[in-house]
């Protein structure tokens, strides 16, 4: 196989490893009994963060609300998947994003800076890349806010999660992540929403 074939054929692994998450993602919507409308269930997408690891890393996400000052957001994740990594840094008199996490189905790992908890399962190849080692295991109602600047990460439990998303505005594309082949959230194009990462 040449190098070109098997970039073709990598990226056409990808897409369809993506739309079968977008079944799986959609069903877990279905089940966290969150009102939504038709026009919002069809902007659900899956992110794969430009990187090469999908579905073990990566999310479905939905906007559902982005003004000059607020987003509200749903995270997806499959059973175990991991949302890399990150951190929301300050910049240019902007303190940052505050990031509040509110599980709706399923259980999220919550990872922050701390204290390193016992047993972290993490993504096969991608060890390196994960240093907040501090474990909140959140179930439907708890909520988790992660203050600016702290690197986090999530992670499903066996059935995954839905988990709603509450933050600052912020320019999403000065969001850190420290594997140099995450590129951040892609949004497709014909969207209502422009570009952003998590
Ligand atoms: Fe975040």
């Amino acid at each position: 196989m040449t190098v070109a074939t098997t970039k073709t054929h990598d990226a056409l692994k990808l897409q369809k490893a993506k739309e079968e998450a977008l079944i799986i993602y959609h069903e877990l919507l279905k089940k966290s009994g969150i009102a939504i409308t038709d026009e919002d269930r069809k902007t659900l997408f899956s992110v794969d963060l430009g990187g090469t690891h999908f579905p073990d890393e990566g999310l479905g996400s939905i906007d559902l609300l982005r003004t000059s000052r607020v987003r509200v957001s749903i995270i997806l994740l499959l059973p175990g998947q991991t949302l890399p990594e990150h951190l929301h840094p300050s910049y240019e008199g902007e303190p940052g994003k505050e990031e509040t996490v509110r599980v709706l189905y399923g259980k999220t790992m919550l990872y922050v800076e701390g204290k390193p908890s016992d047993n972290v399962i993490l993504p096969k190849g991608k060890e390196q890349w994960y240093t907040a080692m501090h474990r909140n295991t959140l179930l439907p109602g708890d909520q988790y806010t992660v203050q600016p600047k702290i690197k986090h990460w999530f992670q499903a439990g066996p059935e995954g999660s839905v988990n709603m998303i509450f933050q600052n505005k912020v320019d999403e594309t000065r969001n850190l992540f420290f594997d140099p082949d995450l590129k951040g959230c892609q949004v497709p194009s014909g969207l209502k929403f422009q570009s952003g990462a998590f």
